[in-house]
């Protein structure tokens, strides 16, 4: 199968906070490997912005570790690199004060498209977003990109949103959640959507739960100090794993254009009850002798989950009586984001065989072994009477699709190029932010007036006990973490 690349508009990217992890680890090779599959045009040029004093040769060379370092090898092609790495320019600028502006407005190319990338602390956006107008860098057309974590709260969250829309319209604000750039996250918009199958079972009556599940085997690496104050409530649940729920219970848009589609996600989250303390779960991983989030976090006392697991009710139609439940955590046994879908029983079996019988369950795995599996009952081979067995129907998108299913772009290149396209569908409107804070909130105030710590659990097994309880009082369990 051919993939079809579409080159963008020229533009003007510029990277505030360009010497910083996410541009070296995400935005340069994820801008590499789009120049590499030919959808950079050829007066696309990317202009890095930070504190530090450096000139142009010192920014291509940061670059060029960058790509050595988190390019995979049989993608760097040496005149590639050299043609990308001419691409890039590097102005010094104080984001706070007055240095570099004047500069940058002489380095920008007339007439392309302008986008902005703040890969810097959300205290500087309002001084960023303030200088561009100031200085004409930024007019009605340009873009500004800015990252999570998007407020710590509502009440953040509603002053950022509103210091960004001093300055830029709503059009022209892309939120980053990362998932969303996932291809087989917007596949689950394909799946439900793009086929027949499954929409009309997709409701309380046919579906008698669904699982979301994110596992991580990493712990919070060196990111402690930032994951303390955050959790995996704000980490986790309050975007990306929100995302996905939106994704799996929305109604189904009238098209696939960027409101239509955030107009549905907002509707779920709108109809999300609020979660009492019976319905979540907090874990904190332990290691053995004293090492364990504690020691990562560099904070004996803490009181941060890294692991959550909730039961959450979409109050509509379509879900009273089908919960969600959602977990995530670091250090667990393994790898795992999926979401599950168990059906419910036949509602009555002709068989005999009640032993044999399981309930159909879709399981749509969004990394690593991107894929679906849809577990069916058929009659157990053999001359033994009419027994049942289940069997998966199984399929990996890297053997469905060839070498596009093994080379799906990351994230971030796919996200960055919806910026120059102008297509805001993946990202997040500054309503939905603020209806995902107003449900997590209560969540976060009514754990940090408790005094309670999380259940620890070891490092590499699949969470805390209380967490399958969550799951046993209901009759339900967890698929396993492998
Ligand atoms: C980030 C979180 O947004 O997502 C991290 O801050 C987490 O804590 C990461 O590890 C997970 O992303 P991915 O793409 O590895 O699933």
């Amino acid at each position: 199968m051919v993939s079809r690349v579409i080159p963008v508009e020229p533009f003007d990217l510029v990277i505030f906070g360009a010497t910083g992890d996410l541009a070296r680890r995400k935005i340069l090779p994820g801008l590499y490997r789009r120049h590499l599959a030919g959808q950079l045009p050829d007066n696309a040029r990317i202009i890095g912005a930070a504190r530090s004093e450096m000139d142009d040769a010192g920014f291509r060379d940061l670059a060029l570790k960058a790509l050595e370092e988190f390019v995979a090898k049989n993608k760097r092609v040496q005149s590639d690199i050299d043609a990308f790495l001419a691409r890039l320019a590097y102005v010094a600028i104080d984001a706070t004060g007055e240095g570099g502006w004047a500069t940058l407005k002489e380095r920008m190319q007339p007439d392309v498209i302008r986008a902005f990338y703040f890969s810097v602390a959300p205290s500087l956006f309002g001084d960023i977003a303030e200088r561009l107008c100031l200085h004409g860098i930024a007019g009605p057309d340009s873009r500004i990109v800015v990252e999570k974590p998007f407020g710590r709260d509502l009440a953040t969250a509603k002053a950022l949103n509103k210091i960004l829309a001093t300055h830029f319209a709503e059009s022209q604000i892309y939120r980053i959640d990362h998932y969303l750039g996932k291809e087989t996250v917007q596949n689950l918009m394909a799946v439900r959507f793009a086929n027949i199958l499954f929409e009309p079972l997709w409701n309380a009556q046919y579906i008698d739960h669904v699982q979301i599940t994110v596992a991580e085997t990493v712990g919070v690496e060196g990111r402690g100090s930032y994951y303390d104050k955050s959790g995996a409530i704000r980490d986790m649940v309050q975007n990306h794993m929100m995302q996905l729920l939106c994704l799996i219970a929305m109604e189904p848009p009238y098209h696939f254009d960027p409101d239509a589609v955030r107009d549905e996600k907002l509707k779920v989250i709108r109809a999300l009850l609020p979660v009492g303390p019976e319905d979540i779960v907090r874990g904190q991983y332990a290691g053995r002798k004293g090492e364990g989030y504690l020691k990562d976090s560099e904070n004996p006392a803490s009181r941060t989950e890294s692991y959550v697991a909730l039961k959450v009710q979409v109050a509509n139609w379509r879900w009273q009586g089908t919960p969600f439940y959602l977990r995530t955590g670091k250090k667990l046994r393994g790898r795992a984001s999926e979401i599950a879908i168990t059906f419910k029983e036949p509602p009555h079996s002709i068989f005999d065989d009640a032993e044999g019988w399981r309930e159909n369950q879709l399981v749509i795995r969004l990394q690593p072994d991107e894929g679906m599996n849809l577990k069916v009952m058929i009659k157990e081979p053999g001359p033994g009477g009419m027994r049942l067995t289940q069997v998966p129907l199984d399929m990996s998108f890297a053997e469905a699709l060839g070498d596009e299913g093994t080379d799906m772009p990351d994230a971030y290149e796919r996200l960055i190029m919806d910026v120059i396209r102008g297509n805001q569908t993946l990202f997040m409107r500054g309503d939905e932010v603020e209806a995902a804070w107003a449900w997590t909130d209560p969540i976060i105030n009514a754990w940090e007036a408790r005094t309670e710590r999380p259940q620890a659990y070891d490092e590499g097994s699949s969470g805390p006990e209380d967490a399958l309880m969550l799951m046993h009082r209901d009759g339900r369990r967890w698929r396993e973490i492998r």
